[in-house]
């Protein structure tokens, strides 16, 4: 999926783009200074959670670095020659976005190490005894690379990047701003409470917060004359599912396996996605990361296992074995 959801509410310029201030800082002093050189940027690789803006913020680079941007995936770089291919096109100090670089395979890493540190492409040719490789030289690019797990990163591809950035969940501000700016551009007539209501639910991520508001915007059309205020914002979260916290029916549904079938755990993520019919990638990288955040499950060597706030939350009293389980994990902190 693209990483920031509509094309139309992203912003195209360093300033137009609200939070992460320490990213957008540093990247403005990299994105200035190769640009007054008159080079390439360095390697960049953005991590973090989905739909903070990684895409978005791929795209800013090139166009304040005045270049162009070629994009792609980790799954969608089947063979050696599809990368080739993209390398050989690109222009001098063009940007190369590789999105979900985590997936890439490792024959096909084989051909970007080479390619990001000396920009030259090793092409295979003949056949056995005579097998050996025609070096090609490549424009000097700049590889963006962006992963929802920068811990699968092999260590030889991390190294070879020169900029590295985390990006972190949107402050509550940040994202009424983020809703103000993208309701302006759709032509909806929001108030504070209401961008205030849709932020505090939207875990911290503005693709939640721009789906959540175009939602908001019909519910507002069809029942209240197009009147984007609190109370219908709260009734079209609450239809919706979406509670307090951000937190959907998926998020429940985990939380209640966890707590319901195995008296909070520890449970192996296998198990937990048999049981509540999700897909165990799904459950590590969309579910919990917020439940994590949030302090409610923690990923122990045993397994997952819910945590005091998941009990309050739902309003439950741990049972014995959980209060045990509880006690004996005390010390496994909100982030891990
Ligand atoms: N839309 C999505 N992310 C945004 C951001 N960080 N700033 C402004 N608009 C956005």
């Amino acid at each position: 999926m693209d990483d920031d959801g509509d094309i139309s509410l992203r912003p195209k310029t360093f300033d137009d783009y609200i939070g992460q201030e320490k990213v957008k800082s540093l990247l403005k002093v990299y994105v200035a200074a190769a640009k007054s050189r008159g080079e390439s940027l360095d390697h960049v690789l953005l991590y973090g959670p989905p739909g903070l803006g990684k895409t978005t913020l791929a795209h800013i680079i090139a166009s304040e670095l005045g270049v162009d941007i070629k994009p792609t995936s980790g799954p969608g770089i089947e063979r050696a020659a599809n990368l080739a291919s993209l390398l050989t096109n690109l222009q001098d100090r063009d940007v190369l976005f590789l999105d979900e670089i985590h997936r890439l395979s490792h024959s096909i890493e084989e051909v970007l190490y080479p390619a990001m540190e000396d920009f030259v492409l090793d092409i295979p040719t003949g056949k056995g005894a005579g097998a050996t490789t025609i070096r090609l030289n490549i424009k000097k690019f700049t590889l963006i690379g962006a992963t929802t797990r920068a811990g699968m990163l092999t260590g030889p591809l991390r190294d070879r990047f020169g900029v590295i950035c985390r990006l972190e969940p949107y402050s509550r501000d940040d994202l009424v701003h983020i809703i103000k700016r993208s309701a302006k551009l759709l032509g909806v007539n929001i108030d504070t409470d209401a961008a205030s209501e849709i932020a505090s639910r939207s875990r911290g991520t503005p693709r939640i917060a721009n789906r959540l508001l175009k939602r908001v915007r019909d519910f507002a059309e069809v029942y209240n004359k197009g009147v984007t205020d609190r109370s219908i914002t709260v009734k079209a979260l609450n239809d919706m599912e979406i509670d307090k916290l951000g937190l959907d029916y998926n998020d429940m549904k985990l939380l209640g396996a966890l707590v319901d079938k195995f008296s909070g755990g520890p449970t192996g993520l296998d198990t937990l996605a048999a049981a509540i019919n999700e897909d165990p990638g799904t459950i590590e990288d969309v579910i919990e990361p917020y439940l994590i955040q949030l302090g409610f499950i923690a990923r122990t060597p045993r397994g997952r296992i819910a945590l005091k706030g998941a009990y309050e939350h739902l309003g439950v009293k741990p049972d014995k074995h959980a209060a045990e389980q509880l006690s004996f994990f005390s010390d496994y902190t909100k982030n891990e």
